[in-house]
């Protein structure tokens, strides 16, 4: 296991990004967060992650907003999963978000300025890809300013997951395709592994033990299991596709990975489809998942949720 890494999450909370903060702040040491339009508008995934960060007794961490839409196409949100304002049934104590002026690629730049060479930083993104790829388009040096960039989207090709089905990628196929086009060090953690690695339904019941947060996490997935539930093509357990993504920096030995060129299908009835891309020789290779070792992950997950141990 990766001792303590550093890492900086960038997401669109979100009822499986709210659980990925949890374990992220267990395993990892938490940079910082910033947000971006996805699963929800970017004011709720920006206020969202501002009350997570409260009931997990870590408001310091600094929270920034991103865009608030796709690079070129209508922003679509996945509400059916995560309610109407991201958290499902989970309701926030009045909290108070402080007026933050600037945005995340100009946070992003000011901090690679102030780095010498390649940082510590693990980058973790589980939202559309846009704030990446506006930071790499307007700040080319954070094209290779992080030690790895996870993106918990799209499916390995050739896989049955592979066309059009990830959310992520799906929303924003024009910033995916510019990180894989741009990105140094780019991990995929794609739905084909993640959908591996459920959460039984009766696991569910752990949840009391963990304190506020555990009651917290039990709001939000009693709705989000409605929807989830199956999702992996098993009926009695549910995806938490973006707790997986810390995993893999926090616990890669439980993956196999392979290197791929990638590119993406941006538009038409393949939208969202992450192809090989062969005949461009100047993409970089992204490693991308090919498997995890299930029972350690839940092992991981549930070492992970004893930080929180009421
Ligand atoms: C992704 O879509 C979102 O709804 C989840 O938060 C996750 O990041 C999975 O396809
Ligand atoms: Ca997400």
């Amino acid at each position: 296991m990766a001792p303590r890494p550093t890492v900086w999450l960038d997401m669109d909370p979100g009822i499986d990004d709210s659980w990925a903060i949890a374990v992220a702040l267990s395993r990892c040491s938490v940079q910082g967060i910033s947000t971006v339009a996805g699963n929800v508008a970017l004011e709720h995934t920006f206020q969202n992650t501002h009350d997570v960060l409260q009931v997990l007794n870590h408001s310091e961490i600094p929270v920034f907003p991103g865009a608030d839409g796709p690079l070129l196409e209508p922003l679509i949100t996945a509400k059916a999963f995560h309610g109407e304002q991201g958290l499902g049934d989970y309701v926030a104590d009045a909290s108070h978000i402080p007026a933050i002026l600037a945005d995340t690629p100009r946070v992003w730049s000011r901090w690679a300025q102030h780095s010498t060479g390649v940082s510590d930083t693990h980058l973790i993104a589980t939202g559309p890809l846009t704030n990446l790829a506006i930071g790499f388009l307007a700040f080319p040096e954070l094209r290779s300013a992080w030690k790895s960039i996870t993106a918990m989207c799209g499916a390995l090709p050739g896989t049955e997951m592979d066309k059009a089905k990830e959310f992520n990628v799906y929303v924003d196929p024009h910033a995916a395709d510019v990180v894989f086009r741009y990105g140094a060090r780019v991990q995929m953690l794609g739905i084909n592994v993640a959908h591996k690695a459920l959460v039984p339904i009766r696991d569910l019941s752990l949840l009391p033990q963990y304190g506020k947060t555990g009651r917290m996490l039990a709001k939000m997935l009693n709705f989000y299991t409605i929807e989830a539930r199956g999702e992996g093509g098993n009926p009695d357990a549910f995806p938490i596709d973006d707790v997986v993504a810390v995993a893999a920096v926090s616990y890669p030995e439980i993956f196999q990975w392979r290197e791929l060129p990638l590119t993406v299908v941006r538009e038409g009835p393949l939208r969202g489809t992450v192809v090989i891309s062969p005949i461009d020789v100047q993409r970089p290779a992204v490693k991308v998942a090919l498997d995890i070792e299930v029972p350690e992950f839940l092992a991981w997950l549930w070492e992970s949720m004893e930080t929180y141990r009421a």
